[in-house]
């Protein structure tokens, strides 16, 4: 009883009402965005190139300037208490942007030198961190020599530096292959079950659906799909069809357990049901309730048609 009063009067991790914002030349990356995340949530912005995921992330994290709208962390508002709000926060960013020349134990001292932490404390946290991130044998390495991935690793170790109740990943394994993806994953559950709330933008579903229990889907700055990812994953399991009817609609439809049928007009009815179904369910149903069916048509699945625009991106931006 005494935690669910606590939980509902805890702010979220991150608020986001009505973000707006238009880059000087005119383009409009954000029309719009509201969102809440959940402490402790893993949360993902899943959308294509272009959509204003990075301008998202850069207003939340102080390094763009919004046009309008606002932004609160746990409860702390952006604007007003940039400061503060910015200690919640950790941030990896899309591109790998710490000095090549300098080692991964320095890097991560200084980086929390930066936000005031105490040189021995720093040192610390920089061994417990290299080791949570499968880097201490690197730790004194030039950086420049790490793969691909360890560079990525080190941006979480870097970013956990700080302590942030909130961290954001800005498309944290693009570029990365499959294995090594799938080490990071295993890295960022670890950091979320420990209690940190994560926010990640993807390109990937299957990042998304491995990792994440709650996502918005982003387009042309907007969001076109939010929700739990287990509601968004059954959506897309179903198959949505037009079709056109001989004659007048009676008045009362048929029922069919897990099948959506809504007549459009008078002779036309929108079907939806799940991909596994038999569609001579709906028929013989539709033949005792004398409806015929002269003709049908797939009618496009929106969320569907996303997915595949966006891996279809993808694909072009790979190859
Ligand atoms: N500094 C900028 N000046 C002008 N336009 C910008 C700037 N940064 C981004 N944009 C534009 O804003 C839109 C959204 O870009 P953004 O980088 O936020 O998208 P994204 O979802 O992160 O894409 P990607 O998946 O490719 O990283 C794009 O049309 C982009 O060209
Ligand atoms: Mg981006």
């Amino acid at each position: 009883m005494h935690a669910s009063r606590e939980a509902a009067a805890s702010p979220p991790a991150l608020s986001i009402r009505d973000l707006r914002k238009t880059y000087a030349g005119g383009v409009e990356a954000l029309k719009g965005v509201s969102l809440d995340v959940a402490p402790g949530d893993f949360y993902a912005l899943l959308g294509p190139n272009g959509a204003g995921k990075s301008t998202l992330i850069g207003i939340v994290s102080s390094l763009v300037n919004a046009t309008s709208g606002a932004v609160e962390v746990f409860g702390v508002d952006i604007a007003r208490r940039r400061g503060e709000a910015m200690r919640l926060l950790g941030l990896v960013p899309q591109e790998i942007n710490f000095n090549l020349f300098e080692q991964p134990f320095d890097i991560l001292v200084n980086y929390a030198g930066f936000y005031g932490v105490p040189r021995a404390e720093a040192a610390e946290r920089a061994e417990a961190e290299l080791r949570a991130a499968h880097l201490w044998g690197k730790a004194r390495a030039m950086s420049r020599t790490l793969s691909g991935g360890m560079k990525r690793r080190l941006m979480i170790a870097r970013a956990m530096m700080t302590r942030p109740r909130l961290l954001i990943l800005d498309e944290p394994t693009a570029g990365v292959d499959i294995e090594i993806r799938r080490g990071m994953w295993q890295a960022l559950q670890e950091i979320n079950a420990a209690g940190t709330t994560i926010i990640l933008t993807t390109h990937y579903l299957e990042e998304a659906e491995a990792l994440c229990r709650n996502l918005a889907i982003i387009d042309h700055g907007r969001i076109v799909e939010q929700g739990s990812m287990r509601a968004l994953l059954s959506k897309l399991d179903v198959e949505a069809f037009v079709l056109d009817i001989d004659g007048e609609l009676p008045p009362a439809l048929p029922v069919v357990e897990g099948v959506r049928l809504q007549a459009r007009d008078g002779h036309t009815l929108d079907l939806e049901m799940p991909r596994s179904m038999d569609l001579n369910r709906v028929f013989a149903a539709l033949d005792a309730a004398a409806i015929r069916v002269r003709s049908m048509r797939t009618r496009s699945n929106r969320l569907e048609e996303l997915f595949v625009s966006m891996t279809a991106q993808h694909a072009e931006r790979a190859a």
